[in-house]
């Protein structure tokens, strides 16, 4: 089922990959610096909201005030920052959404990488909320809805005694505070808790990729300018909360959920919430992965280089102080819960040589389950059985897709596929063997697309040590000209395997040059690179403005009008106060000398709301508290269509049977689009439909 999915997820990932490549070459690759881009993109979101604060009043007057002053009189600067404010917010959401499958479809979530996985949902709990802190601080009519709907989600939370919700529904009870708390949210305590989760996420991963390409950077940030300029970013009206807009332009990115309110209940969404949340963090677990045996070090051959800790790309080897009294200054230590058995340590180990034939083969470290020993059998096994003049050993990685394809399909008389773990796990030394011991006439490394290594520097490190950039370096005296390396671009899969292999096979008598390295940089040269790279940018700003928009959101249904029915009302006491005797008084502290003793708990509210003899609700509300001593909160949004009603509202608040102890009926002639609140005036003790 998992393979499955990942299949499915890798080929609508692969075609994009494809393109991508073509325009921007494997190393500007968009999807190689997903993470990175969103990260890059967080920084545009905090320079332009730096200049946004600036001027931003964080009162429920002055808010809009102040946004619509930026967005029309500064258009040409504080327009443009919105705009770029919102647009990058809404592209972070795109390329997280892409990074975060991308993980899950290319397997890279697993094993001891879950912590990466799992430190990454917290990320999406706290940028969700941060954009929506946002919307809510422009207050227009969308903030409007956002605050009223976020509100109605919290409210079902067992936080506040108090429904939250209702101080949105009229003017006169908002407050400035509930502004100065949103600035805090979304200036400070939500980005603090981000950029710490950020750094948590990342802790694992030896210099992870945080910032783009310089051209990816500039590239992303030209594509959100010119939207911001063709597209700006706008308000929604002035909040009037007597009214109520049919329809609204939702930021689908970041206010995916709330359209369920309108037919499910708030327990629903933060069921459904809850639910995906936890599957994403036990979707590493899903199903249990065998445990891979890890690398291991011989301290008897260990010098204490340290080129394997600087090389493994999960941190997950430390220099320790030597334990085994030996000259040397530390040991290579193993942390088993966090290496991936990527062999990438074996590649850089300078003992890990084949040239001693006949001494066991027994590097400072090792893979257990394809030790450089092996590796060496292997050669010598299947180079006997090669004949010819352009005999070729390739070596590909054991778990990449279209390796496996193309493995099967190279054995011949010629040429030899051989696994190996990730292409950096070959030593160079071992190719200078190969070539120098005649085990082959060439060798080519085939492995994952540039960029999209499995273990992140595999492509990287190979390429810098047959190129002799990085130790341990392949030697002067090895021809350049017998080694190819060949990252299976993906287009190079697409159409017929066997032409792929052909070409691969045909071009190895004569491999070509590392240094001219043709199938990473063939994109690049391509007539269509600027095309592709244009329309690229093109599309990524037009899916950022368009669902940042649309499609509109339908509130309320042409014609209908919303009445919300909001207070609180302390039920009466569960039974009759009595009047303590002297003696009982006399009995008491002085300071505990109450001279009435009542029951505490209070009896449940009872409500009906109807619109000409239909009931629209009807609710039986328990007191608030622990002791069941507090009000009850009353608290409902409907839609009604418009016209005139004969509108009753009723409520019992003692142990009555019949009738009610409180009610209103009145004649009202609804307009569409109208806002009426329903009441209880508590000083005066009555009902109020309040419409202005
Ligand atoms: C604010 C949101 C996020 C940011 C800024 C972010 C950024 C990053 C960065 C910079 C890396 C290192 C990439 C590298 O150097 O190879 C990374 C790795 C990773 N991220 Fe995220 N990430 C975010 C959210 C998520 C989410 C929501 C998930 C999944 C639930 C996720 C899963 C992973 C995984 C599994 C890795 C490790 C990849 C590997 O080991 O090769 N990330 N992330
Ligand atoms: S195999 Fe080696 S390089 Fe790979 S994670 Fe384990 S220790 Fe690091
Ligand atoms: S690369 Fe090899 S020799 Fe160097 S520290 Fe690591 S295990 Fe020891």
């Amino acid at each position: 089922m998992l393979k499955l999915l990942q299949r499915a997820g890798q080929a609508l990932f692969e075609p994009l990959r494809a393109i991508l490549d073509r325009g921007f070459g494997p190393a500007l690759n968009p999807l190689n610096s997903l993470g990175a881009l969103t990260i890059y993109f967080f920084w545009i979101v905090l320079v332009s909201g730096i200049w946004l604060f600036i001027f931003f009043k964080t009162s429920v007057s002055g808010a809009y005030e102040s946004v619509e002053y930026l967005t029309h009189e500064q258009w040409y600067l504080g327009g443009v920052m919105r705009s770029l404010h919102r647009y990058a917010s809404d592209a972070a959401i795109i390329t997280l959404a892409l990074h975060m499958l991308k993980e899950f479809v290319y397997d890279r979530h697993r094993g001891n990488r879950w912590f990466s996985w799992v430190t990454g949902v917290p990320l999406l709990w706290l940028t969700i909320p941060l954009g929506i802190t946002g919307y809510w601080l422009v207050w227009d009519q969308l903030a409007w809805y956002v605050a009223l709907t976020s509100a109605e989600l919290l409210d079902w939370l067992p936080i506040f005694s108090e429904s939250m919700a209702r101080n949105f529904l009229s003017s006169d009870v908002l407050s400035d505070r509930f502004f100065t708390l949103m600035a805090f949210l979304h200036l400070i305590g939500l980005p603090l808790f981000l950029v710490f989760g950020i750094w948590l996420h990342v802790l694992r991963i030896n210099g992870p990729r945080i910032n783009p390409p310089r051209a990816l950077m500039a590239g992303s940030l030209v594509a959100m300018t010119v939207l911001s300029i063709a597209y700006p970013a706008l308000s929604q009206g002035e909040v009037d909360m007597t009214q109520v807009p049919e329809s609204l332009g939702l930021d689908w990115y970041y206010l995916l959920v709330y359209p369920l309110l309108k037919a499910w209940s708030p327990g629903w969404v933060w069921g459904l919430l809850t639910g995906v949340s936890l599957l994403l963090c036990m979707v590493p677990w899903i199903p249990p992965q065998k445990a891979q045996a890890v690398a291991e070090v011989d301290l008897d051959n260990c010098n204490g280089c340290q080129r394997c800790a600087d090389d493994c790309p999960f941190s997950a080897i430390t220099m320790m102080e030597r334990s085994d009294g030996k000259a040397y200054e530390s040991e290579a230590v193993v942390d088993p819960s966090l290496c991936l058995s990527c062999g990438l340590c074996v590649g850089s180990c300078p003992t890990a040589t084949p040239f001693r034939r006949h001494t066991a083969l027994s590097p400072g470290i090792d893979m257990p389950d394809l030790s450089a020993s092996m590796l060496r059998e292997r050669l010598l096994e299947v180079s006997e059985k090669l004949q010819g003049h352009r005999r070729v050993i390739v070596f590909t990685c054991q778990d990449n897709a279209r390796a496996i394809k193309i493995r099967s399909k190279l054995n011949d008389n010629e040429t030899a596929a051989v696994d190996i773990i990730c292409a950096a796990q070959l030593p160079p030394s071992f190719i200078d063997f190969i070539l120098s011991r005649k085990l082959a006439d060439a060798v080519v490394l085939a492995g994952c697309a540039g960029g999209n290594c499995q273990y992140r520097f595999g492509v990287e490190w190979t390429e810098q040590r047959i190129a002799r950039e990085r130790d341990p370096r392949l030697r002067k005296r090895v021809d350049a000209d017998r080694i190819a390396l060949a990252w299976l671009e993906p287009w190079s899969n697409h159409g017929d395997t066997s032409a792929v292999v052909a070409a691969l096979r045909e071009s190895l008598p004569q491999p070509e040059a590392v240094a001219t390295l043709p199938e990473r940089d063939s994109g690049r040269s391509k007539p269509w690179k600027i095309p592709v790279t244009a329309v690229a940018y093109a599309l990524f700003a037009v899916l950022v403005g368009w669902l940042s928009v649309w499609p509109r959101f339908q509130l309320i249904n042409e014609g209908q009008a919303m009445v919300s029915v909001s207070f609180s009302h302390a039920g009466q006491r569960i039974g009759e106060c009595r009047r303590l005797t002297q003696q009982e008084l006399d009995k008491l502290p002085p300071n505990m000398r109450k001279l009435d003793d009542c029951p505490r708990q209070r009896l449940p509210v009872r409500v009906v709301f109807s619109s000409d003899d239909n009931m629209l609700y009807e609710a039986v509300l328990q007191p608030s508290g622990f002791w069941n001593d507090g009000e009850s909160s009353v608290y409902r949004r409907l839609a009604l269509p418009a016209g005139k009603k004969r509108l009753f509202i009723g409520m019992i608040d003692s142990s009555r049977s019949e009738g009610f102890d409180y009610s209103l009926e009145q004649e009202i002639d609804l307009m569409p689009g109208q806002h009426l609140v329903v009441n209880f005036d508590g000083t005066q003790q009555k009902f109020i439909f309040k419409q202005e």
